[in-house]
């Protein structure tokens, strides 16, 4: 008895992979559900990508999505695909892309330290079917990181390595017995062969006095042995431009590196906290950033003079001061554009789009600019996600798990991109008894060309009798098919010519004893609005003459 109850009582407590019963076709998936608080008209076309997890599960019952994993919803909060069990241990920067002219999709897999934040793994690609297509590996003996993939020109990828080596930190304020520090390094990989084409380390280029994180005692990163070295640098980001030079964001720099694509050397430092960082731009008076994420190259100007850039601008960081406190720059975090003209030394703020809800990400986030100019703005640790009209205005805004699930959940990276799936995984159905009728649910977790059901009974020679045609809603389609109750179905689906695609296996019907709920299957869409505090200036960046 003594035993039974302790095991039910650690049950209670960790709810991680249990079905919530969201979808009767699906008792096995609980994906988190989007708590969309802004959804305005006029959102970009394509899927969201995000791999929501538990931050630190250590107050009361909020502990992150129940099976935290990598996901694509549409942003009406639909479930398009869950890829709960596709990766082992913990997965992140989930996105699609194309290699070699084939869409994939990639994402980091691998070990998660979440107090230090790095993590250990390789990065691994499916196919448009949902299966592993290939894994991949740093070079020259190195672990890669969670924190970049990105491929360039569908044939290379740049990754990042955090390697801790003993050093003599003495001139930066440490102890004889602190003298470990993470060289930040990155490689550019040949995704097909794995060869490494590129590699830079920061402690060959840049000298830890350019790092505003303190050494210190009591905090993640003191250096005193190799799992605690100090991250001085911390590359989170990595992008190449056309000329084949790089764009670091260095988190515990506040500060965004050019480096020259063949002598690794320090081309610019665009500096995010003037008086502290020191920089090769003067800045305008709003451009302020720091402990940022996720730097990108949208454009450069014809004579290469002018660049225009993208980047998440967290301004706090979790554990940093000398007490090891949180520090902040701004307010709240927000999603940025800025222009940086080598010509005149000069950074110019183009977009800020400003957190909703105030919020400030101590960690993580992401930015991305969309084709059409919309910008979508990832909120790491607190675990929100944010579409921004060209004009800085919030028209989508979801948090990625609900109620006091939501509380604790935190995301790392977000992306909208156009997808289709073409998934392995079969169509699942369940049929149940009701009122002297049938309701059958369909589902197939991946598949984005269904439009139509076809519902087929099927009798004791097996012969196969349509009984009904439906419109797909969303990922779990019923069906009520009244008067009638159907002992064995069948569901084809057909796409938007009419296509055949697939066909689920037989399924016998059930009794209806469930305990199902309909109220709390519902996408939760709250009609609370953002407190529009901040300027409203319209800059159209895409406007500029180059
Ligand atoms: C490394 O140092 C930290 C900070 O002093 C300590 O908490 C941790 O236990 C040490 N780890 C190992 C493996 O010695
Ligand atoms: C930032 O300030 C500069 C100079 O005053 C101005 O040109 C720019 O439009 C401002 N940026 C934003 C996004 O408000
Ligand atoms: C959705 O988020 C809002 C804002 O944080 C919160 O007030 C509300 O309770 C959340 N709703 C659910 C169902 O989690
Ligand atoms: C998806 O495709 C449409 C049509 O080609 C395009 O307008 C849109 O920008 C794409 N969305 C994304 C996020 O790339």
């Amino acid at each position: 008895m003594k035993l039974l109850s302790i095991a039910s009582t650690i049950i209670c407590t960790f709810q991680l992979a249990s079905a919530d019963w969201q979808y009767r076709s699906r008792s096995d998936l609980a994906p988190p559900r989007l708590n969309i608080t802004i959804s305005a008209e006029g959102t970009s076309p394509g899927y969201l990508f995000v791999a929501p997890f538990s931050g630190f599960p250590d107050v009361g019952n909020s502990h992150g999505p129940r099976q935290a994993a990598p996901y694509i919803f549409t942003d009406k909060g639909e479930l398009v695909w869950s890829g709960f069990s596709y990766f082992s241990i913990w997965a992140t920067n989930f996105q699609a892309g194309r290699v070699n002219g084939e869409n994939v999709l990639f994402s980091f897999e691998g070990s998660h330290n979440p107090g230090y934040g790095h993590g250990h793994g390789h990065i691994t690609f499916l196919d448009e079917n949902y299966e592993t297509v290939k894994e991949l590996r740093a070079g020259n003996h190195k672990i890669i990181d969670k924190h970049e993939f990105h491929i360039i020109d569908e044939k290379t990828g740049l990754v990042q390595i955090y390697q801790p080596v003993p050093y003599d930190l003495s001139p930066y304020g440490a102890s004889k017995k602190q003298q470990w520090v993470v060289n930040a390094i990155f490689q550019e990989l040949d995704i097909e062969t794995g060869k490494v084409l590129f590699e830079w380390s920061s402690l060959d280029h840049v000298s830890p006095y350019e790092s505003v994180l303190p050494i210190n005692e009591g905090q993640a990163g003191a250096g005193f042995n190799s799992s605690d070295a100090w991250d001085y640098f911390h590359i989170n980001s990595v992008d190449k431009d056309k000329e084949g030079n790089y764009l670091l964001s260095a988190r515990d720099a506040a500060a965004l590196y050019k480096i020259d694509g063949k002598t690794g050397e320090v081309i610019w430092k665009l500096g995010g906290l003037p008086g502290i960082t020191t920089s090769d731009f003067k800045s305008e008076k709003n451009l302020t950033f720091s402990f940022q994420h996720h730097a990108r190259y949208l454009r450069t100007s014809e004579d290469g003079s002018k660049q225009i850039i993208s980047f998440f601008d967290n301004s706090a960081h979790g554990t940093e001061n000398k007490n090891g406190k949180q520090v902040s720059y701004n307010s709240a975090s927000s999603g940025k554009i800025v222009e940086v003209d080598t010509k005149n030394k000069k950074a110019t703020l183009l977009f800020n789009g400003v957190a909703p809800y105030g919020l400030l990400a101590k960690s993580q986030g992401s930015t991305q600019v969309l084709p059409n100019g919309h910008v979508l703005v990832n909120w790491g640790s607190e675990g929100a996600i944010t579409e921004f009209d060209s004009e800085e205005n919030p028209i989508f805004h979801a948090f990625v798990d609900s109620g006091s699930l939501g509380e604790h959940a935190e995301n790392y990276r977000a992306f909208k991109f156009n997808w289709t799936g073409t998934p392995h995984e079969s169509i699942a159905v369940a049929s149940y008894v009701t009122d002297g009728g049938s309701n059958i649910y369909v589902s197939w977790n991946g598949d984005t060309r269904t439009e139509e059901w076809e519902v087929f009974s099927v009798d004791s020679n097996g012969d196969k009798n349509k009984v009904s045609t439906a419109k797909r809603s969303g990922f779990e389609t019923k069906i009520h098919l009244p008067g009638e109750i159907y002992e064995t179905v069948v569901v084809q689906a057909f796409d938007k010519n009419r296509k055949f695609l697939g066909e689920s296996a037989q399924v016998k019907i059930q009794d209806e004893i469930l305990p199902y709920r309909e109220a709390e299957v519902e996408t939760f869409v709250d009609d609370l609005q953002p407190v529009l505090s901040w300027k409203q200036t319209y800059f159209d960046w895409r406007k500029l003459s180059f």
